[in-house]
């Protein structure tokens, strides 16, 4: 094998995957009661955007070729059941307007679905009196966030929460609003992962109480039980499936990869960031270097594409 490996024109040719730019989808902060962007101290580099300098920064990234952007929000206000989310001035909504309408169709505009950076206990979803989170009831205004993200102008909407039935719940509620064309993008296989701890920071939630969110996201001692989701969000109308974190899920997204061919989205995720940074920081790993393989890594696992904060600065590498 070592004679295809002599020269890099060589390694090129033979090459069996290429990270590309159109792979990329950068996740995007937005906050309400900022007057400047805010630096999250545990994603350097990553910051929390004002509305308008959300615009500049999404202009950018149009003009770096990247095609796709996924936006989170920070509300000024949160309530027991997340009213936010569905506002129609609500963070999200406004950015999704201003967005579509500087770039229009010319770039994908995404919104994580989801009311855990709404509520003010920090879950994913409404809890009962017990402070249990009710799937059920949660649905419907999963329904809600959606039609009011459609209608601001988004291109996918991303349902987060990991609520049973949580799919069916937001394609009969785009549907009925005749939202038909708008497709979803499920986080069907989201481990309840470790890595998540900076995004915390980003997005000013803290669980109250200290809990977790090991009651709906899936253990991480589990493999199968993600094909299950997976398939369980197909058949409720999902047109797209993510695994959720990445490197540690290498082995999810080929099994994916596998069994379904609709197109199969990976995140790589805040602590995944995080760690790279820090360590290219001390000097122990060339980040560069390190950013292309991992995200080379996941595309070669089976992602079609990559939800990456290292997107701005890999764009110009590829
Ligand atoms: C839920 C959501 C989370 C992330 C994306 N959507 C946090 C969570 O489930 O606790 C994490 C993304 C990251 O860590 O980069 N709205």
């Amino acid at each position: 094998m070592r004679r295809l490996r002599r020269t890099a024109a060589l390694r090129g040719l033979v090459a069996e995957v290429e990270l590309s730019v159109s792979d990329l989808v950068a996740p995007l902060f937005v906050r309400e009661d900022i007057i400047e962007p805010a630096p999250i101290e545990s994603m350097p580099g990553v910051v929390q955007h004002t509305q308008d300098s959300l615009r500049v920064e999404v202009e950018r990234l149009a003009g770096l070729g990247i095609p796709a952007v996924i936006l989170f929000g920070i509300p000024a206000r949160k309530d027991p059941e997340g009213t936010e989310a569905w506002d129609p001035d609500g963070v999200v909504q406004v950015a999704l307007r201003n967005l579509a309408s500087d770039v229009g169709d010319d770039m994908v505009l995404m919104a994580d679905l989801c009311l855990d950076e709404y509520t003010s206990h920090g879950h994913c979803g409404l809890l009962d009196d017990r402070g249990r989170v009710d799937n059920d009831l949660t649905l419907d205004l999963y329904g809600n966030v959606a039609i009011a993200q459609a209608e601001a102008g988004a291109d996918v909407v991303a349902p987060s929460g990991m609520m049973d039935g949580q799919v069916l719940a937001i394609r009969d509620a785009l549907d009925e609003a005749e939202f038909d064309d708008i497709p979803i993008l499920a986080y069907s296989a989201k481990y309840a992962s470790s890595f998540y701890g900076p995004f915390r920071d980003a997005v000013d939630v803290t669980i109250e109480g200290g809990g977790d969110r090991k009651g709906y996201q899936q253990d991480w001692r589990n493999g199968r039980e993600a094909l299950e989701e997976i398939r369980l969000d197909l058949s409720e109308g999902a047109d797209m499936v993510m695994v959720k974190p990445a490197m540690a899920y290498l082995d999810i997204i080929a099994r994916a990869r596998a069994e379904v061919d609709v197109p199969i989205a990976a995140y790589h995720v805040s602590g995944e960031y995080a760690m790279l940074k820090a360590a290219a920081a001390n000097g122990w790993i060339d980040g560069e270097a390190a950013a292309l393989e991992q995200l080379t890594a996941i595309k070669r696992a089976g992602a079609d594409f990559i939800l990456t904060y290292l997107s701005a600065e890999v764009a110009p590498l590829l």
